[in-house]
């Protein structure tokens, strides 16, 4: 079973690749009319989420429509809170919504560390996507990092601060401590079970890493996302911590082979702060992709002139926007797939 592209997976491990690879965060979703109809005949997201064969299909779509080098798998962060014990909603043009938050060590001890079997319907729809991709290209699977769902489970929503996740660190660090555990356990068995069914890459999300000062950072995040690179290392991994900047030389540490970069984070001084043992993944912005055609192209070869030949995967510096026009998606990824160096 030996892959057609493997170019990213190649650029990950440092190997020397043809061209630089390419895929986007959130390629499989709204930009796409195709997923919007496949989603209109579901009841919702989490539906869609559930039912392998749909997430299946939404997951493999951008490989065919946008000619990206590898799919990533249809799900959410949040499937872990979920399996843990807290379920969640989406609420539609709102986002994710708990009805029940951790406050007490009672409840902490009432959740139950997920395995792979809990999440049963990610891993049926890895396996079939396998079967779906016919070696086409790599599939990645992906966890949240454990600060960022304990932030969720605390918060019960997105926020803007983060005040009442944060007052946790503050107020009660052991708990909080006993918590990131339980997430990082429950987070190390998922993704093992995700290698197990197919996942050929993996890809951890910080979102919220912004929130903490750099101190918190080394105490409440890297920790574990340290845990998980020593534990999960069957396949490249990718670690991806929004707004971090004051982490890069740390990052350059992690047993893991890339870093995601978001498009405020100066490309050469990142290379020189995480150092050469590490690919990096990104960085434009996706609000690029509003601008001309002209401008689309010229920006992204300067990104590219930037990273170099080697150790890059582009992509984005976050997740595309709803309302970006497919085309311009399309000319974002072509323009990467005719550059050479
Ligand atoms: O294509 C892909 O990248 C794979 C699928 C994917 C989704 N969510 C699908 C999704 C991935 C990798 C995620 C990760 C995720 N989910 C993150 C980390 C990445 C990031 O954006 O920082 C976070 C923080 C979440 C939590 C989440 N899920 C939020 C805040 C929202 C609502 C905001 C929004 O964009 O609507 C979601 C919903 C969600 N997850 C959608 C999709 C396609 C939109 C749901 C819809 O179809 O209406």
């Amino acid at each position: 079973m030996t892959l057609k592209n493997d170019l990213i997976l190649r650029a990950a491990r440092g190997e020397k690749v043809e061209r630089t690879p390419v895929w986007l965060m959130r390629q499989a979703g709204r930009i796409l009319p195709e997923y919007r109809k496949v989603r209109s005949k579901m009841g919702g997201f989490k539906e869609l989420v559930e039912t392998p064969e749909f997430a299946c299909e939404v997951t493999i779509q951008p490989v065919d429509i946008l000619g990206v080098d590898a799919a990533i798998i249809f799900s959410d962060i949040l499937v872990i809170p979920e399996a843990m014990g807290l379920p969640y909603q989406m609420v539609e043009a709102k986002g994710p919504w708990f009805e029940k938050t951790i406050k007490t060590a009672e409840d902490i001890a009432q959740l139950k560390t997920a395995d792979p079997d809990d999440l049963h319907y990610v891993i049926d729809a890895i396996k079939l996507t396998k079967i779906g991709l016919n070696n086409r290209v790599p599939l990645i699977g992906f966890a949240g990092a454990p600060w960022t769902i304990f932030a969720y489970m605390i918060e019960g929503s997105g926020s803007k601060t983060f005040s009442q996740a944060k007052k946790f660190l503050y107020t009660q660090p052991m708990l909080a401590h006993q918590l990131l555990q339980k997430i990082t356990d429950s987070t190390i068995n998922y993704l093992k079970g995700q290698v197990a069914a197919g996942a050929d890459m993996l890809q951890l999300f910080d979102s919220w890493a912004g929130a903490l000062s750099p101190e918190q950072y080394n105490e409440f995040s890297l920790k574990y996302i340290s845990q998980i690179c020593d534990a999960v290392n069957e396949v490249p991994l990718t670690v991806f911590a929004k707004d971090a900047h004051f982490v890069r030389r740390e990052m350059g540490k992690l047993n893991c082979n890339s870093i995601g970069l978001d498009w405020t984070m100066d490309i050469a001084e990142s290379r020189e702060m995480i150092g050469g043992s590490k690919t990096l993944q990104g960085n434009m912005d996706p609000c690029l992709l509003y601008a001309d055609y002209a401008v689309i192209k010229k920006e992204t070869i300067k990104m590219l002139k930037k990273f170099g030949p080697d150790r890059h995967i582009a992509n984005l510096g976050h997740g595309l926007y709803p309302d970006l026009d497919k085309d311009k998606v399309i000319c974002f990824v072509d323009t990467i797939k005719e550059f050479r160096f």
